[in-house]
């Protein structure tokens, strides 16, 4: 059975950026750049333009992944892509980065395109789904892609203030591929509770009624504020975050017979507030200076945040090969996950 490591990282954020005071100069809402920074250490974000959707995004990331990996567009057998702003209800931005890549139409492959749908631990689920294939010898590269366009979602009013502001648009990607040497991703743990599914969600429509989005008269569809924006009990996402991610990161670490944290280089964790990043940390005794952050810069991009952290750790040699990194995430379902690579 091969290893599946990754190959190359790529990344890309829209070149916009939202400072905190943009937030209260440019869209009037009653917040300060002290409270943001002081609750959640974001400084800044990217905002996309309209008309841009996270596939677009993923193609400079796929594509500097791709070179990065020494390999050629046309090499990749499979994308995955994880998201939770696609640009249609469905399909999926896995078929529209397909096309974008010039991965179908006459002479080409046709190659597949699976989206994945777990919001904060989208990469990491997709990274279970591509090291799987990849390891069950049915691939050799795969395409992984996290991206979200959060900017057109957000309400950037002070009703929504709570949620906008953590908040960015970004794409990062990874080839994930196969291998005879004696590394890459060694183990991956998901976990999930719906339970909370409720809980920070976006319910712009509901299946369970007819029609699944409400009429006026003229029949044409209505979304109220408060099902058009995304909903999040703030308090208890952070708790569930902190628990959840302790554990899911003890859990890798138990079965790849890691007794000392010091024994991992790196750790990239999902990027949702600074303060639960710390506090983690705090709580497993990790130094501040090994793991990764960019929330200051790019805020909450979701699925792409942990591909972004490393294709940017990776280019700027903080990720160099041979080190051993965890991955954590936490994010909307409750759904959670973490693996440990040799880079
Ligand atoms: N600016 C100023 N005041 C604000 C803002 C803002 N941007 N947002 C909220 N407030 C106010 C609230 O209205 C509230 O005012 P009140 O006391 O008068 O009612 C006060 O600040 C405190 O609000 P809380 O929500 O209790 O503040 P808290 O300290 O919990 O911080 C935060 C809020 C930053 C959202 C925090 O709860 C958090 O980070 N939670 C986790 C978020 C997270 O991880 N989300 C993952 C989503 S990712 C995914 O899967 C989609």
């Amino acid at each position: 059975m091969p290893n599946a490591y990754i190959s190359g990282t790529g990344f890309f954020v829209p070149p916009r950026t939202v400072t905190n005071d943009d937030l209260v100069s440019g869209y009037g809402i009653d917040t300060t750049n002290e409270w943001i920074i002081k609750r959640t250490g974001i400084e800044t974000r990217r905002f996309a333009d309209e008309g841009i959707c996270p596939a677009d995004l993923a193609v400079p990331a796929a594509t500097a992944a791709i070179e990065r990996a020494g390999l050629s567009t046309s090499d990749i057998d499979m994308i995955v892509f994880a998201t939770l702003s696609p640009r249609y209800a469905f399909p999926g931005d896995g078929v529209v980065l397909q096309n974008l890549l010039g991965l179908c139409g006459e002479g080409s492959r046709f190659v597949p395109a699976l989206d994945v749908r777990n919001q904060c631990s989208g990469f990491l689920y997709g990274l279970s789904c591509a090291a799987s294939m990849v390891q069950s010898g049915g691939v050799k590269h795969v395409l992984l892609v996290g991206a979200e366009v959060h900017s057109a979602g957000l309400d950037l009013t002070t009703r929504g203030r709570t949620v906008s502001a953590l908040f960015g648009d970004g794409a990062g990607a990874v080839v994930v591929s196969a291998t005879d040497e004696d590394r890459g991703v060694r183990c991956w743990f998901l976990g999930a509770d719906g339970r909370y599914a409720d809980h920070l969600c976006q319910r712009v429509w509901d299946m369970r009624k007819r029609p699944f989005i409400p009429v006026d008269e003229q029949g044409r569809g209505i979304v109220e504020p408060e099902s058009m924006w995304a909903h999040m009990e703030g308090r208890l996402v952070f708790k569930n975050a902190v628990e959840r991610m302790v554990q899911v990161l003890m859990q890798a670490c138990w079965d790849q017979g890691i007794t000392d944290l010091g024994d991992i280089d790196l750790f990239a964790f999902h990027q949702a507030n600074l303060r639960i990043n710390q506090l983690v940390a705090k709580m497993l005794d990790i130094p501040q200076d090994r793991l990764l952050h960019n929330i200051e810069r790019y805020g909450n991009t979701t699925a792409a945040t942990i591909p972004i952290l490393l294709a940017e750790a990776e280019l700027d040699g903080t990720l160099k090969p041979g080190m051993k990194v965890a991955c954590v995430a936490f994010g909307s379902g409750f759904t959670w996950g973490a693996a440990i690579i040799d880079w």
